[in-house]
């Protein structure tokens, strides 16, 4: 049988949330904004724009549009510094493993992600390769929870939303994937993500048996 097997991009793939979080963190620090770890984790899957608004806010910090989009170009530049220096080594542990998995059973891969950097992060890892289809931020307009980017990706593999399996460490990309009527796997923190069909702590977690059976279904 053939399935839509959708994955997010940071946090799931790839731990480019770190280098979200010092090109943040350096934003908020020249504008002296109290930006901590506790805090990145509500950017997790938000759009580049609305972070923007959430960093702003926590030091009620107001801007004119201009001065806004300097900071965003700003903050990209400096993250696109550290994507510049990634290598295949910060491809997550077990993700390769289930990728190959998946591949050799000739399942669609398609990547789900809010950024719009997702195509030169996955050249630089060495994994562009593997997937069938790309939906990013530079492809929706409505960010998660709202589910536009996981239905394009089931689309584009061809598959309805329940025949869709959507990989995800954010809890706004869990409630994306649960309003498309998908089945949510949550990366991460059972406690945190508990609005997941199922949980694991990372991809090593997920065994052959399992993607044999999701396959199945
Ligand atoms: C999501 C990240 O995948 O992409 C967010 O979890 C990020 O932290 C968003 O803000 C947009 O990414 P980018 O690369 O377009 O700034
Ligand atoms: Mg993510």
């Amino acid at each position: 049988k053939t399935k839509a097997f959708i994955f997010d991009l940071d946090g799931v793939i790839v731990d480019t949330a770190k280098y979200h979080f010092l090109a943040w963190q350096k934003l908020a620090e020249s504008l002296g904004i109290n930006f901590t770890h506790e805090h990145n984790e509500e950017l997790k899957g938000v759009s580049r724009v609305r972070s923007l608004e959430i960093i702003l806010g926590l030091g009620n910090v107001e801007a004119t549009q201009e001065q806004k989009d300097e900071w965003l170009v700003q903050k990209n530049e400096d993250y696109l510094q550290y994507i510049d220096k990634m290598d295949d080594s910060e491809i997550l542990p077990g993700v390769m493993k289930v990728l190959e998995f998946l591949k050799s059973n000739q399942q669609p891969i398609i990547l789900g992600s809010a950024s719009k950097n997702a195509r030169p992060i996955l050249e630089k890892v060495n994994i562009l390769h593997y997937f069938d289809d790309i939906v990013d931020g530079n492809d929706v307009s409505n960010a998660k929870p709202d589910p536009e980017v996981f239905l394009v990706g089931a689309n584009k593999a061809n598959q309805p939303n329940e025949n869709a399996i959507v990989f995800e460490d954010s809890v706004a990309g869990i409630q994306a994937a649960n309003i498309a009527g998908m089945m949510s796997v949550g990366i991460g923190e059972a406690s945190v993500l508990n609005e997941a069909d199922v949980v694991f702590n990372n991809f090593t977690e997920i065994t052959e048996e399992f993607l044999r059976e999701l396959i199945n279904k």
